[in-house]
């Protein structure tokens, strides 16, 4: 469990489980049900007029033919599919809970006290395409997160100074997570900003060159947002705890309040990009659009908006491909890890979740480190309900939003499938981890068909470019 909103979330997808057990009980039922009462009547009638013996025995078989359609009335979708022909009421709960008029406010961050300033937003947006903060003075946030793509960037893996190791995710509802990156090392989105910022493969910059770039270029800014920006003296050029070993001595050279003051520095400027990505909408789709009509109960209407292969698709999705069960809700994801089982990966080169978590507790960033403006409860759920060392966390990666999934290829943490189409065979197949367990288990049985509505359907999902800026 990973915190309480979570655990209802999970508690009420169970609840839906037994439900929607319950609606395939129903579904077999009346047919059967049908059958039953013609067969139960004529019993009745042959019995009628003959010994006390018998008398009793029809009063028995009414009484049980009365309690089976008590049943059978009680099942949601009997009433239901008069109205819709097409989509149980369970159907329908599931396709509104993925709609985004089901998409809740923003939560504050409790550990980010400006997360929610406009001012600090503007500071932040102006940050997160400044390319003086890297190395080169070439490469910002924005290098890799373009706001015309889905604020990713098409490639197999990202590349600022150099090749990073795992594709770019794209932004838009990324504040909503609870963990941040494919494994979930970060906690907050603020704190998610600083890793890039250091990554000798990303920006490859370190923390005293960022504190004297802010102080130099963004103090008026910056003091308007976090108040006087601490007495930083004279630092070295670079310096910062990890990184080459020139950097490493100069930190270590630093007095304690000197590497607090470079840190306060830098944690605060990821607490303004955090305000910035609060700010980037998550665009409405066609999808969004079908799950308004069925939720007016507007069949007609709703049948203009999807062919039959997406609708086809979208059942699919929903029962025999069993995707539902991690991507669920307004984005597509239970925001939970998982082994796909995926081809080209290997424990020695990326064993995702479970060296996570042992990342994310000793961070001095995390939620309930000094920099964080609230340590307690209830800020930090994610970390305080975190296990470690499980099992299932080896190989396991975060579910990504699917929303304008199929505008971005290549898929996966990795960039392993070239087209959805493979990404579609992989679930179907479901092979054996290389490492770890894969979640899948069991291959789908899907036929080409179904595979191919699948497909459609996940492009009703596309977003239209820019609409994200
Ligand atoms: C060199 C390309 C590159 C640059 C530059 C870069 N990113 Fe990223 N971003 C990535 C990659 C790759 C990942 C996934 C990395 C991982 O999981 O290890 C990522 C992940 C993220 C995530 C996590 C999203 C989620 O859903 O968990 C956020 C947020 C993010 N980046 C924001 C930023 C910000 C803010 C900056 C600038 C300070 C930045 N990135 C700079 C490539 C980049
Ligand atoms: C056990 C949980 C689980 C199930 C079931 C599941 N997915 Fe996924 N999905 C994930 C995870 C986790 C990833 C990312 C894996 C990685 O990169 O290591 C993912 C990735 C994807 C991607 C690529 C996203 C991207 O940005 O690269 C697509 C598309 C996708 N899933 C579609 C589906 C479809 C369609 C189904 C049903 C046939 C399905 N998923 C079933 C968990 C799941």
């Amino acid at each position: 469990m990973l915190d309480a909103s979570l655990q209802s979330a999970r508690l009420s997808t169970i609840a839906k489980a037994q439900f929607f057990r319950y609606s395939i009980f129903c579904a077999a039922l009346r047919p059967a049900s049908k059958l039953g009462t013609i067969q139960h009547s004529g019993a009745m009638f042959r019995l009628n007029g003959n010994s006390r013996h018998h008398f009793e025995m029809r009063d028995a078989w009414a009484a049980l033919v009365l309690l089976g359609m008590i049943f059978i009335l009680q099942c949601p979708s009997t009433a239901q599919e008069l109205n819709n022909p097409i989509w149980s009421d369970h159907d329908l709960n599931s396709i509104n809970s993925m709609s985004l008029a089901d998409l809740k406010p923003l939560l504050p961050d409790r550990s980010n006290r400006v997360a929610d300033d406009p001012q600090a937003a503007a500071l932040g947006k102006a940050l997160f395409f400044d390319p003086r903060f890297s190395a080169n003075g070439a490469v910002s946030c924005s290098s890799c997160h373009l706001p015309t793509r889905q604020f990713q960037d098409d490639l197999r893996v990202g590349h600022g100074i150099a090749d990073v190791a795992r594709r770019t995710m794209p932004l838009a509802g990324s504040a909503y997570q609870i963990f941040f990156f494919w494994d979930g090392r970060k906690d907050s989105q603020w704190s998610q900003a600083l890793g890039p910022l250091e990554s000798p493969a990303e920006h490859g910059a370190d923390r005293t060159m960022i504190a004297q770039l802010l102080a130099a270029n963004y103090r008026t800014d910056f003091e308007a947002v976090f108040g006087k920006l601490p007495e930083l003296g004279n630092l070295p050029a670079h310096a910062a705890p990890a990184g080459s070993p020139e950097a490493v001595a100069a930190w270590a050279a630093l007095t304690i309040e000197q590497q607090h003051a470079v840190n306060l520095t830098f944690a605060n400027m990821g607490k303004a990009i955090e305000a910035f990505e609060r700010t980037i909408p998550v665009p409405k789709t066609r999808y969004d659009a079908y799950a308004a009509a069925l939720a007016e109960k507007d069949q007609a209407a709703a049948n203009k908006i999807f062919t039959e292969a997406e609708r086809n698709g979208l059942k699919v999705f929903l029962d025999q491909g069993n995707c539902f069960s991690c991507h669920s809700g307004p984005q597509f994801t239970d925001m939970s890890f998982h082994n796909l089982g995926l081809p080209g990966t290997s424990a020695e080169t990326d064993n995702g979740r479970i060296t996570a978590t042992h990342t994310l507790k000793d961070d001095p960033f995390n939620c309930l480190g000094v920099y964080s403006d609230q340590k307690g409860p209830p800020a930090c759920q994610g970390i305080r309900f975190m296990h470690l060392d499980k099992p299932d966390q080896v190989g396991a990666f975060k579910s990504p939003s699917l929303r304008g999934v199929a505008q971005r290829p290549p898929y996966m943490h990795n960039g392993q499938f070239a087209t959805m189409h493979d990404v579609m065979v992989h679930y179907n197949n479901a092979p054996k981890a290389p490492f770890g367990t894969s979640e899948l288990l069991i291959p789908r049985k899907l036929t080409p068909q179904q595979l191919a509505d699948l497909e459609a359907f996940i492009q009703t999902l596309n977003v239209s470019d820019g609409s994200a800026e």
